[in-house]
């Protein structure tokens, strides 16, 4: 048998499922109000925890907030934005072009495409940015931050602990808006949780169940065609 040359099977279950979980996995900004339990929380958190890290360091360090704690942070966030109050402790990227900002455009085109938002009208395009602040309406938020003196490669284990959260909570029905408009408003954000300025923010991650009739929900990005973004050297 000449088993090594053989292709692997595309059907296998867990491949199967696998591919489904990332496939539905997709940005909702849209969420009912009703809490995730905390046993089933504590599950997807520790699952969240299986990522991998260089050194096994494990840079993030999480904070969910929930309930009234939420309505606060909302209410914070909300008031920083409309005063334009920025205070990032990570500089926003600025540096899409090309390709890049065909992708940017083509995301926001869908969002407003799903909810009415006319192209020229200013106003609803600012409400819909906005929404960030409210989270969207979930009833829990995960603000993730990592140690300040971390760089670079501390920040892929984050994404890569944040896309292992998100793909968790999809496994189990849930949904997530992973949001970098979060980070604009850091020191706010730190001053209301009471979190030192030693840590940095990266990014918040709403999440809970999906309101599946909430028109944002039929917001479709697509990605590039796969040889664009990869390259094979054989
Ligand atoms: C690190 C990160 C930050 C993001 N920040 C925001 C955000 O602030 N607001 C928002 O509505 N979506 C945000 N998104 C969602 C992206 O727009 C979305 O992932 C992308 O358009 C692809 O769509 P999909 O997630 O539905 O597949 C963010 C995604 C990532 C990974």
């Amino acid at each position: 048998m000449t088993a090594s040359a053989d292709p692997p099977p595309l059907f296998l279950e867990p491949a199967a499922a696998f591919a489904k979980i990332v496939a539905e996995r997709r940005s909702v900004r849209g969420f009912r109000p009703d809490p995730v339990p905390d046993a089933l929380i504590e599950r997807i958190f520790t699952i969240a925890g299986q990522a991998p890290s260089n050194c096994n360091a494990q840079p993030w360090i999480t904070h969910l907030v929930s309930g009234a704690s939420l309505a606060r942070i909302r209410a914070m966030l909300r008031a920083e934005a409309e005063a334009k109050r920025f205070d990032p402790d990570v500089p926003v990227t600025t540096a899409y072009a090309g390709a890049y900002k065909a992708r940017r455009i083509g995301a926001a085109v869908a969002l407003f495409e799903a909810t009415g938002v006319g192209r020229d009208d200013e106003a609803a395009r600012q409400a819909s940015t906005m929404r960030n602040f409210d989270l969207f309406d979930a009833p829990h938020a995960a603000f993730i931050f990592m140690p300040r003196v971390f760089g670079m490669r501390e920040a892929a284990d984050i994404g890569m602990y944040a896309q292992t959260l998100m793909l968790a909570l999809t496994a189990h029905g849930l949904a997530s808006c992973p949001q970098a408009a979060i980070g604009l408003f850091a020191g706010a954000l730190k001053r209301e949780l009471g979190i030192a300025d030693d840590l940095i923010c990266l990014f918040g991650i709403s999440f809970g169940r999906a309101d599946e009739a909430h028109p944002s929900c039929n917001a479709i990005t697509r990605r590039a065609p796969l040889a664009e973004l990869l390259v094979r050297h054989d």
